[in-house]
């Protein structure tokens, strides 16, 4: 069987660990594209020589020149620049949008078969965008933040029940902005709702509901607080797995069930915008949309974060 082919668009940090992550789990051959001349081909470089340590064998090439993303399956784009202390992602959408522009009309013309992950902010206006410039099926191009947004509110739910990130289980939706929609009513430790491990552990109700509030914030507001600890950047080794985990399961047809930034028809009450949903991504990119009902509060909490989106995704326009 011939190896998957994987294009990463942006070789900055996130760039470099997705590299990285693409050897080490053997995924497939991998090309490393940026404007700037020579970080891409020494990023490569530096990975590759370590496939005997690794123990991988995958081909590493870094490139100034679209030609070399022909034929990829998966593209992930994380070109754009991250945000700064005290900016939103928001901030990002002039100049980003400009980069997106010619990214995208990049792999249109250079992989036109490809699956495309967009990891740049603002996310839901950057996978629009994206989308639009292709031209590829809405299933075809989609953004990563859920899987992200959700692993971070389960590593705070993790850590304040003293279990393993293991074994708990929880999700966010919406938008990647600080409206997201972490759920709460489905947290659970293989199946026991965190609030009744809660209110078991403080022996009352209302203080657990208020230590579970304390972790939806901190969740919202968690890439923020890495951007400030940082203060040159934002996070790059968390987004980095999480689209790993995403390009996995197209590359490898898992069909795994991850809160996915996807077009929406219809779905849960919204029409012709990109907002993160449970999806089930396979070869066929975004193979279904798995819906439920939300309840009166968390509705509204989704309608916060579709407005949201919305009124990013129109300034666009
Ligand atoms: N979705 C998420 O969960 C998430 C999380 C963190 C960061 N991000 C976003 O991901 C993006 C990348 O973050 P990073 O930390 O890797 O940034 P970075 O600055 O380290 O890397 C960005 C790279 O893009 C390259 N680039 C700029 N213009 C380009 C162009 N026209 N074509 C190709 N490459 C170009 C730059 O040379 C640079 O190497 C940012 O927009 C950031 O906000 C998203």
């Amino acid at each position: 069987m011939a190896r998957k082919k994987i294009s990463l668009i942006g070789g900055g940090q996130i760039g470099g660990v997705l590299a990285q992550l693409c050897a080490l789990r053997e995924l497939g051959d991998v090309v490393m594209f940026d404007i700037v001349e020579g970080l891409p081909q020494g990023k490569m470089l530096d990975i590759a020589e370590v496939g005997s340590v690794d123990n991988f064998d995958a081909n590493l090439k870094g490139t100034n020149d679209y030609k070399d993303i022909a034929g990829s399956d998966v593209v992930i784009v994380t070109a754009g620049l991250p945000r700064k202390p005290g900016m939103s992602r928001d901030d990002l959408i002039e100049v980003n949008s400009k980069i997106m522009t010619s990214v995208a009309e990049g792999i249109k013309q250079y992989a036109p078969k490809a699956t495309v992950i967009v990891i740049s902010n603002p996310l839901d206006a950057m996978v629009t965008l994206c989308q639009k410039i292709t031209g590829f099926p809405y299933n075809r191009v989609i953004g990563q933040a859920g899987v992200l947004d959700s692993a971070r509110f389960i590593t705070f739910i993790a850590w304040e029940l003293g279990v393993s990130v293991k074994d708990v289980n929880a999700m966010t939706l919406g938008g990647h902005g600080d409206d997201m929609v972490p759920l709460v009513r489905y947290a659970s430790v293989n199946g026991i709702p965190v609030m009744e491990l809660l209110e078991q552990k403080y022996k009352s109700a209302e203080k657990a509901k208020e230590v579970m509030e304390a972790m939806v914030k901190r969740t919202r507001g968690a890439g923020g607080e890495v951007v400030a600890l940082l203060k040159t950047g934002s996070a790059f080794y968390s987004p980095a797995s999480s689209a790993i985990a995403m390009a996995e399961s197209i590359l490898k047809d898992q069909k795994r069930v991850l809160p996915t930034c996807c077009f929406l028809q219809g779905e849960f009450g919204v029409n012709g915008y990109y907002v993160g949903v449970p999806a089930v991504l396979g070869e066929n990119g975004v193979e279904q949309i798995l819906q439920f009902k939300l309840d009166a509060e968390e509705q509204a909490m989704m309608d916060k974060s579709v407005a949201a989106v919305k009124s990013l995704v129109d300034s666009m326009k």
